[in-house]
């Protein structure tokens, strides 16, 4: 078990806090599996100082199809489990959580809970540099139905660009494939081929293709195979980590709350030995998980 240190006092006289009133703790990353580790991945890798603790939920997994309550629902018992960790920021590295859940957690449930924290998502900041890479302004997302059924990218998009178009097309099948071990399949080549041809009939003049959910990317070579070429696939974890790191330069009281060891946790809803494979085969490296069960 780790010394969990109090901030400095120099730090808690600059931000007007009594010394020792809170523990400097890791960043919460949660996704409802493995998805999350791509943005995980991104974050680590920008902000390697930092200590993290990352929640799968993959024993509810796929969210994608889920209704809007129950994603709420999973998500907050996700969020109160980092914060009972003492996590004082969350990231949703979920777009279906993200869609579903954020506002809610954001306005009804953080001011309860407290007001101190932070949960943050992956849709705003993903949206925000679409205007600067696309050029036709014609835009192609790839979401689970969920995240296709809010309009969040959809509605983002608007505030930030109001002349741009974007195409926003459900993909059910693919994080099954990837959550069942299945990325390599023909199955896959079949499932992948057909929604890229669907959303690119839909508007031949799409120039971005948005992977809108953490988990594609664990589909990127076959993704590339079948899109045409001249048009650009947007993965989001790099953006993401940038603006997190830029987050946390425009807010230091958050900043100093954020433990610096460089050390990740891993924890899953499922078997940590099924959930320790395909991670650490997606991150590079050995990952040791341990088993969580979420309070319902
Ligand atoms: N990885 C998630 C997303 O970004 C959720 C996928 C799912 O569980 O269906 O949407």
């Amino acid at each position: 078990m780790k010394a969990e240190p109090c901030a400095p006092l120099s730090v808690c006289l600059l931000f007007k806090q009594h010394p020792r009133t809170y523990k400097i703790m890791p960043i919460g990353i949660f996704d409802s599996g493995y998805g999350g580790l791509t943005i995980l991945k991104e974050i680590a890798s920008k902000m390697p100082q930092y200590d993290y603790v990352y929640l799968g939920d993959n024993a509810r997994a796929p969210y994608g199809s889920r209704s809007f309550d129950i994603v709420y629902d999973f998500t907050l018992q996700a969020v109160k489990a980092l914060f009972g960790r003492g996590c004082h920021l969350v990231i949703l590295a979920c777009n279906t959580a993200s869609a579903k859940a954020l506002r809610s957690i954001q306005q009804n449930d953080l001011p309860v809970i407290d007001p101190s924290r932070r949960v943050l998502g992956v849709i705003r900041p993903t949206v925000e540099i679409l205007p600067e890479v696309s050029k036709t302004k014609h835009i192609g997302l790839l979401a689970t139905p969920g995240t296709v059924a809010s309009h969040s990218y959809a509605m983002e998009l608007e505030k930030m660009d109001p002349e741009m178009k974007i195409v926003e097309h459900a993909c059910p099948m693919w994080v099954p494939i990837i959550e069942n071990c299945e990325a390599d399949s023909p199955g896959a080549d079949y499932f992948v081929k057909k929604y890229i041809d669907e959303i690119m009939s839909a508007d031949p003049e799409i120039d971005t293709l948005v992977l809108g959910c953490t988990h594609y990317p664990l589909l990127i070579n076959k993704i590339r195979q079948y899109t045409p070429n001249g048009v650009c696939i947007f993965e989001q974890g790099r953006r993401v980590a940038e603006s997190l790191a830029d987050y946390l330069k425009r807010h230091p009281e958050i900043d100093v709350k954020c433990q610096k060891n460089g050390d990740i946790e891993f924890l899953t809803t499922e078997s940590p030995k099924k959930f320790d494979s395909l991670a650490s085969l997606f991150l590079g490296k050995e990952v040791k998980s341990s088993r969580i069960v979420l309070p319902g």
